[in-house]
């Protein structure tokens, strides 16, 4: 079956960038020249899906605004004779068809997913998390439809991690199919030190077969005394077959302060206009440190 939809949970408060994330979405937040949602919104582009589901929570209009069409902006724009600017913003409102589904209560991630359940129906469907940014010749999603179309079930996108940080991550252990490719046996959300050999973690990539929405319903809270959705994927786990793929790429924690700053210079070294002046300046500034 043909995949379709996207789920985008941005209903977070974005308590790790306070207080930048005060008065605006975390998601609004910019990097380079355009907000980091931007950035995930265009690889579900890049990757031929036709609709996205944002799950949103109050505070957050900004996001849908930013990717509707502006008639007052765009009326301006064009008095002005600014057509280049124009067709921009054109261009992101025109990028594909967004659906907006409130979660009512700050329940979890599992949670979030689960309100996605009428509007996807009983479809697979790919679920990207914000902070998450992947920087790749072939769009993470689209590697993942790629193994999609070979084993007809769910995959979710994982990354080697120091064993210092697994405590931080959903963790995924199972047995090698091949190089980078792992069946799944078991998975834990933020495990205690100690209490896995795996160092495989679940960055915010999933493709997912649509039982997890009835399985979601019967999830209790689990870490942190959310409903998670790594404790869902264990269940789905138990049921069908599911695959861990070290996706090709550099991810980015864009949700954390340090990993901001990371993600905006690596998209400003390859930004097609800027790159270049900005390569000249950041060799002098390392040449003073
Ligand atoms: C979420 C997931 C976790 C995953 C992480 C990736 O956690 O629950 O399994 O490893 O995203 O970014 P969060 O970082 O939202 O606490």
């Amino acid at each position: 079956m043909k995949i379709r939809k996207a789920v985008i949970p941005v209903a977070g408060l974005g308590t790790r960038f306070l207080p930048a994330s005060k008065a605006i979405p975390k998601e609004m937040l910019t990097i380079v020249d355009r907000p980091t949602i931007q950035y995930i919104v265009e690889e579900v582009v890049a990757s031929g899906i036709e609709v996205i589901v944002f799950i949103t929570s109050q505070g957050k209009s900004a996001i849908e605004n930013h990717f509707d069409y502006d008639f007052q902006l765009d009326t301006i724009l064009r008095q002005k004779n600014k057509l280049d600017l124009c067709e921009e913003i054109c261009h992101i409102s025109n990028l594909i068809d967004i659906i907006s589904v409130r979660q009512k209560k700050p329940l979890g991630l599992g949670h979030a997913i689960w309100t996605a359940k009428n509007v996807i129906g009983n479809e697979p469907f790919l679920v990207l998390l914000g902070d998450d940014l992947v920087l790749s010749d072939t769009p993470c999603c689209q590697q993942m439809l790629n193994l999609y179309d070979e084993f007809q079930e769910s995959v979710i996108a994982i990354q080697q991690v120091p064993e210092s940080e697994t405590h931080l991550y959903g963790i995924v252990e199972g047995e090698s199919v091949r190089s980078g490719l792992h069946r799944v046996d078991r998975l834990m959300e933020k495990p205690a030190p100690g209490t896995t050999d795996s160092n495989r973690a679940i960055i915010g990539r999933y493709l997912l077969h649509p039982e997890i929405f009835d399985i979601l319903e019967q999830t209790t809270p689990g870490h942190g005394g959310e409903i998670q959705l790594t404790d869902a994927l264990q269940a789905l786990a138990k049921k069908r077959s599911m695959y861990a793929y070290e996706f090709q790429g550099t991810r980015f924690d864009a949700g954390d302060k340090l990993g901001y700053l990371k993600a905006i210079l690596a998209f400003a070294l390859r930004h097609p206009t800027l790159s270049g002046e900005f390569k000249k300046h950041l060799k002098q500034v390392c040449a003073t440190l």
